[in-house]
C-alpha cells in the first residue's frame, strides 16, 4: 500500500488487485484532513496489508474521528476492526442496512456507529460533509460523500476501472491512462459491478447524474480508479452509456480449467 496527498487536504492510501482476464484495478481508502480527520473506507483485509500502519504514514491513527464506511464490501472493510481499536475516538458512519450486513459476520459495537442516508450531513468541524448515492454501486448500503470544504467527490464503486498494468492503477492521476482506455474500463466496470445497470430506464439513469453535476465536483475520488481532477463532466457522460453497453459474463467452468493447464505445476 502507498500514500500520497492527493490534494491540500486528501491522502490516498493506494492498493490494487490483478483481477484475471480484466486487468489491475486499484482498491484505494482516503483521509480527509478535516478538523475531525475522516478516514474513508479501510482497504483489502488480505493477510499480509496492515492497514493502520499504512494510515500511520499520513496522520496519527489516534486522532482519527470519522471512519466513513462508503459501503461494507470486503474491499472496503479490512482494517475496519484494528483502527476501531487504534482510534478510540473514531465513530463508523454507515447506514442502518450497512450496520445490518456487518452484523452478520462481526458486529460494529453500536456506540461507535453513526447512521447516516444518503441526503443527509455530517459537521467535521471545518467542513460540511453531504452523503449521496452515487449513479452506480454494487451494495444497497452505498453512500458516497460530498466535500464542501474541498469540493471533492468521493464515489465508493463508482467510476471505477480496471487498468491494463499495475502501475496505472497505482497512478495518481487518472488521466495518465488514454481517454479510449479510461472509456473502455469505466464501462466494463459499470457492467461488472453494477449489473442492473442493462435494466433501467436511460433517462432516469440520467438523471441520477444531476446531483453531481449540480455539486460540481473539483475531483473524483473512486476507490476503483486513481483521482480524476477537472475532468468530471466527461467522466458523467461516458457512464450515461452504461445501459446500453454489452452485459459482462464471467469465466466458467471449462475457462477456469483451461486456465488452470496454463499454470505451472507445484
Ligand atoms: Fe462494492
Ligand atoms: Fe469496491
Amino acid at each position: 500500500m502507498k500514500s500520497y496527498r492527493a490534494s491540500t487536504d486528501i491522502s490516498v492510501l493506494n492498493d490494487y488487485l490483478e483481477v484475471p482476464g480484466l486487468g489491475f484495478l486499484a482498491v484505494n481508502a482516503f483521509v480527509i484532513h478535516a478538523a475531525e480527520p475522516v478516514v474513508v473506507d479501510t482497504g483489502l483485509g488480505l493477510p499480509d496489508r496492515d492497514f493502520v500502519a499504512s494510515l500511520a504514514e499520513v496522520i496519527d491513527p489516534a486522532d482519527v474521528r470519522w471512519i466513513w464506511l462508503t459501503h461494507p464490501d470486503r474491499d472496503h472493510t479490512g482494517g475496519l476492526f484494528a483502527l476501531l481499536d487504534a482510534a478510540p475516538r473514531a465513530r463508523v458512519v454507515t447506514t442502518f442496512l450497512g450496520l445490518g450486513i456487518m452484523s452478520t459476520e462481526n458486529p460494529l459495537p453500536l456506540d461507535r456507529v453513526y447512521l447516516l442516508n444518503p441526503g443527509q450531513s455530517l459537521d467535521v468541524g471545518d467542513r460540511i460533509l453531504t452523503g449521496f448515492r452515487p449513479p452506480l454501486f454494487d451494495n444497497p448500503a452505498t453512500v458516497g460523500i460530498l466535500d464542501a470544504g474541498s469540493g471533492a467527490c468521493l464515489s465508493s464503486d463508482c467510476f471505477g476501472a480496471p487498468l491494463a498494468t499495475a502501475a496505472l492503477a497505482s497512478a495518481q492521476d487518472a488521466e495518465e491512462a488514454s481517454p479510449e482506455e479510461l472509456r473502455a474500463g469505466q464501462l466494463l466496470w459499470a457492467t461488472v459491478d453494477s449489473p442492473w445497470v442493462h435494466a433501467v430506464d436511460s433517462a432516469k439513469f440520467a438523471a441520477t447524474f444531476q446531483p453531481l453535476r449540480d455539486f460540481g465536483p473539483s475531483a473524483i475520488f473512486s476507490t476503483h480508479l486513481p483521482p480524476a481532477t477537472g475532468a468530471s463532466a466527461t467522466m458523467f457522460d461516458r457512464l450515461l452509456e452504461a445501459p446500453q453497453t454489452g452485459p459482462f459474463t464471467g469465466p466458467d467452468q471449462a475457462a477456469l480449467e483451461q486456465m488452470l493447464r496454463t499454470f505451472e505445476p507445484v
